[in-house]
């Protein structure tokens, strides 16, 4: 595609055919039959296509979010593709909410095989650690860490063994295993995710339970929006990014930000029985990302 046809307003459209994106291809299947899964943030970007995916190989989908708008349109875009779905207005800042949503899911479903917790948000003011406000700090740590991914497990781990089993996932991001500028609220918190998936899949191994981290590149903001990161892209002459170490795809060697279905398949993966003997790994999703340093020193 020539580059004069790629001056389109959204994201999609101006990656549309070029370096890799939007290739044809067959998702992955696996066999989730009836396998019951919790999928936190499932109204979002990366949430909805491991929905998709996950209910593709059989699985019974819970969504929960706080977008209950979009969190009703992914449910019903997956009955509608003849998957199972429902969805459930559950806030990861509000305990109490997780706690009677976990039981309202048992009763409605009888068990939960899947946790993918994968909700996360990033607040903060761009600023140096000396600088960044104290109580966006403590909300990056409170939402991502301590409510959405530990208090949450523990609320679902009891089911989960008197399944006899389960798979969870967590989601990180690639600052969760590399430092980033300005961010430090929420690179704390997703180092932290890290460190937690190899300190609970060693707890619970003995109970068939696994525990696994997707650490994602970067993905265009929603919903054909991209995020700050990407204000420094040239979108208009793309190749220029390549040699413009001020450019974000400067750094990512796949020259490209990630989608959300790149997501996907590693999170089906990590929930199936493919994935046994798997516990313990944070993969990055990244395009190469944290592979190594980008200049040609
Ligand atoms: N988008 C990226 O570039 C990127 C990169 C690395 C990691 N991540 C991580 O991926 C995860 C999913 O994000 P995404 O990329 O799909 O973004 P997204 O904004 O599309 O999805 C996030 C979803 O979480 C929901 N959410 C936010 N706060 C919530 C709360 N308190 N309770 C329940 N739901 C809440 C939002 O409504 C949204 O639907 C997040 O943990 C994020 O930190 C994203």
């Amino acid at each position: 595609m020539k580059k004069a046809d790629r001056k389109t307003d959204t994201f999609e459209q101006i990656f549309a055919g070029v370096y890799g994106y939007n290739r044809p291809y067959i998702p992955m299947k696996a066999d989730l039959n009836q396998r019951v899964a919790i999928i936190t943030g499932g109204a979002g970007m990366i949430g909805g296509a491991v929905a998709e995916l996950l209910a593709a190989s059989g699985a019974r989908i819970v969504l929960w979010d706080i977008n209950d708008e979009r969190g009703a349109a992914e449910e019903q875009k997956i009955i509608e593709s003849g998957g199972e779905a429902k969805y459930y207005p559950v806030d990861i800042a509000d305990r109490a909410g997780m706690a009677a949503a976990v039981s309202q899911v048992v009763a409605d479903f009888g068990c939960i095989d899947i946790l993918f917790a994968n909700a996360g948000v990033n607040t903060g003011n761009r600023q140096p650690v000396t600088e960044f406000d104290s109580d966006l700090f403590d909300q990056n740590i409170d939402v991502n860490l301590s409510g959405g991914t530990v208090f949450l497990t523990r609320q679902v781990l009891p089911h989960m063994m008197a399944r006899g089993g389960g798979s969870i996932i967590f989601t990180s991001s690639v600052c969760g295993v590399t430092g980033l500028r300005l961010q430090c609220g929420f690179v704390a918190s997703k180092f932290a995710i890290c460190a937690l998936t190899r300190s609970l899949a060693l707890e619970y191994a003995r109970y068939n339970i696994r525990v696994n981290t997707l650490a994602p590149g970067s993905l265009p903001q929603p919903y054909g929006k991209l995020n700050f990161l990407w204000d420094t892209c040239d979108f208009e002459n793309y190749d220029q990014n390549f040699t413009n170490p001020a450019s974000i795809v400067y750094d990512i060697p796949a020259r490209r930000p990630a989608y959300p279905t790149e997501m996907a398949g590693l999170v089906l993966y990590f929930a199936s029985d493919d994935a046994s003997y798997t516990t313990g790994q944070v993969v990055c999703v990244d395009g190469g990302w944290t592979a190594g340093f980008s200049g040609d020193y």
